[in-house]
């Protein structure tokens, strides 16, 4: 089966042909994924315009379409099914890829299926990784019906949630932010540093520095290397930053970042001048990230002891960070036994069409012959939504 998908949610005009195999469980072959991002435009305003993506993703649309099928080398009238992002996400931005998608649906004759943007990020673990399988890595599997229920750890720029799945597409959020979602607060902590946006990159790049250049990470240093440990201890003394871990103790599954980043920003506000410093900034991003990765572990493994799933999962934008992806690996083979851990390849954890295609599989596979009878006039009922629920 061909699958043609649009993801236009936020700031990344995205595309994607997928074939899909019903082999054993399912398979995907990803013939085109087309991404363009439109992060530079929205950089100089220290965040995404909603009119502004919507202008760029109407002009971008197109030649994305057909940058898709000439990479794909597959015709418009091969595709059987088109999936489209219906929402969570900023409504100029939104109608664009459903409006697009409806006009396909309605010219080629193909049935349409609308899809949240958040189950999308779930399915982008069910995408199989062929290296990951060979070397055992826990990247990108496909899973079988017999190893649910699985427990999601949602982080993206929009959400922070534990999402319980039964069943495939069954959800049931047994926790959430009360506030910021963690990536909403990676941005914010690096637009208080004076990183631009998108923050998390840049505060993950930073902390890395800061991790590397611990004293006590390096174990059997040289002369030159104890003459820099000492240089570096000392300045790792005087910035001894230590950022709170909210609601770890919590007895509930929720989460709340905006009080982090409150505490980055009287930290800052009260050593404007260090912020030419460059391991002032190493060790905020530093003591920041880990403190949004305890909290998010600790939770993901409260919940886990509660639930009892058979798989964790990690999707959304923040699924990108390397120390969270290690980390959450690590205490899961640690503190779990028995309980698999899954992630998305990191070419799927930010935003792209992909993951909404192969969601849409899933979706399609459920449906009665009635529904897919209707999805083929679909284009006169779907409805982009801003605050679509799970
Ligand atoms: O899922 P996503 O691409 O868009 C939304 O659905 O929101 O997530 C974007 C978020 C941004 O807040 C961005 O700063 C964060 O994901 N992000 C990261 C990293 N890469 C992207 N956060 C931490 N570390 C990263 N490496
Ligand atoms: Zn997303």
């Amino acid at each position: 089966m061909l699958i043609f998908s649009i993801e236009t949610s936020c700031d990344e005009t995205a595309i994607a042909i997928v074939k899909a195999k019903k082999n054993k469980n399912y398979n995907f072959r990803v013939l085109a994924n087309v991404v363009l991002s439109q992060i530079k435009d929205h950089a100089k305003f220290g965040g995404v315009v909603p009119n502004l993506s919507a202008r760029l993703h109407l002009e971008n649309i197109i030649p994305c379409v057909d940058n898709a099928f000439k990479k794909a080398k597959i015709l418009p009238k091969q595709i059987d099914l088109i999936t489209v992002t219906r929402g969570p996400g900023l409504i100029p931005a939104l109608l664009i890829g459903t409006q697009t998608a409806k006009i396909f649906s309605y010219l080629w004759q193909k049935p349409l299926v609308g899809i949240h943007h958040i189950e999308g990020h779930i399915y982008a673990n069910f995408i199989k990784n062929k290296i990951s399988a060979i070397f055992n890595l826990p990247v990108g599997r496909q899973i079988s019906n017999s190893q649910f229920p699985i427990l999601c750890l949602v982080v993206s720029g929009g959400h922070t949630q534990l999402v319980l799945m039964k069943k495939h597409l069954n959800y049931k959020i047994i926790g959430e932010t009360l506030d910021d979602a963690v990536g909403e607060a990676f941005d914010k902590t690096a637009r208080i540093l004076g990183l631009g946006y998108p923050g998390g990159p840049a505060i993950s790049q930073f902390a890395a520095k800061w991790k590397s250049e611990i004293p006590n990470s390096q174990p059997k240093a040289g002369l030159l290397q104890r003459r820099m440990n000492i240089g570096l201890k000392h300045l790792a003394g005087k910035f001894q930053i230590k950022f709170p871990r909210p609601m770890i103790n919590s007895k509930d599954f929720n989460f709340s970042f905006s009080g982090l980043k409150t505490a980055v920003l009287y930290t800052v506000q009260k050593n404007k001048k260090l912020l030419k410093n460059e391991k002032f900034i190493q060790s905020i991003s530093y003591e920041f990230q880990q403190s949004a990765i305890d909290v998010l572990i600790s939770k993901t493994i409260k919940a886990a002891r509660k639930y009892n799933p058979k798989i964790i999962m990690l999707a959304g934008g923040v699924s990108a960070n390397k120390e969270l992806r290690k980390q959450l690996n690590e205490t899961v083979k640690k503190s779990l036994h028995g309980v698999k851990y899954i992630m998305p390849d990191i070419k799927y954890s930010t935003d792209n069409s992909v993951m909404i295609a192969v969601a849409g599989y899933y979706r399609w596979q459920n449906m009665s012959k009635l529904q897919r009878k209707k999805a083929f006039d679909n284009w006169k009922r779907l409805k982009a939504s801003a605050n679509l629920k799970l």
